[in-house]
């Protein structure tokens, strides 16, 4: 039986299998899917290395490669992680949905939930987001959840095995586990009231 360890209103989230590889390598080698992360030609990668790449995985909800759902029916939309928190406590969600599923909420449904999920890892201390500033779907999905502006940098990308790889100028985003605890009381006293 599939386990879905995420649910929200709309989306079930489960480890990605075997069976996902070439799902999962549709969506990196979309120029639509890659180009606000880099990749304006998608990745150069076949359908065997994503295969080991899930099987290199290891099983935990940290780390691994997702696969979002439709609850409704059952449909793949997309691919998600939740990074491991670094040595500071930083962890560091990542979502790319398909695009004929963009734009209805989906994004900002799954970032919540996904942030949620990240602070239930006892060495979670911040949700990280470096959205491309170009991005405005993502930018507007992390702020929405609570995110806050700390910095702006850029990824050069360079030496990347990936053709036609470009710099990648991102803001970085910051939530602490305070700031989302604290977002929560309040959404519970608004509930009650
Ligand atoms: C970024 C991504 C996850 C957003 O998901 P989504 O389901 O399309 O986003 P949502 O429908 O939840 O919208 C999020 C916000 O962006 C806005 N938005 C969505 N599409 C937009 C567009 N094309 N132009 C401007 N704003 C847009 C929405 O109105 C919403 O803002 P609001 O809450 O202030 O109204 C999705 O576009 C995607 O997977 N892109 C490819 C991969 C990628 O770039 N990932 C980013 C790294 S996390």
């Amino acid at each position: 039986m599939i386990q879905y360890f995420l649910m929200t209103d709309r989306l079930a989230i489960r480890q990605a299998t075997a069976e996902d590889a070439d799902y999962i390598h549709s969506l990196w080698t979309s120029p639509d899917v890659m180009k606000c992360v880099g990749y304006p030609r998608g990745l150069l990668i076949d359908v065997e290395e994503v295969q080991s790449q899930i099987e290199r995985d290891g099983g935990g909800e940290f780390g691994s490669r997702l696969i979002v759902e439709d609850r409704r029916t059952g449909e793949r939309i997309g691919q998600t992680k939740l990074g491991i928190p670094d040595e500071n406590g930083i962890c560091e969600p990542d979502i790319k949905l398909h695009p004929d599923h963009w734009g209805v909420g989906y994004g900002s449904e799954l970032w919540t939930a996904l942030i949620d999920y990240a602070f239930t890892h006892p060495e979670t201390q911040i949700v990280r987001g470096t959205p491309n500033r170009s991005n405005i779907a993502s930018v507007r999905m992390q702020r929405g959840a609570g995110m806050e502006t700390i910095a702006e940098g850029e990824f050069s990308n360079e030496g990347s095995p990936h053709p036609g790889a470009v710099p990648v100028p991102h803001y970085v985003l910051h939530i602490s586990r305070e700031q989302w605890m604290e977002k929560a009381r309040r959404m519970q006293e608004e509930t009650a009231s």
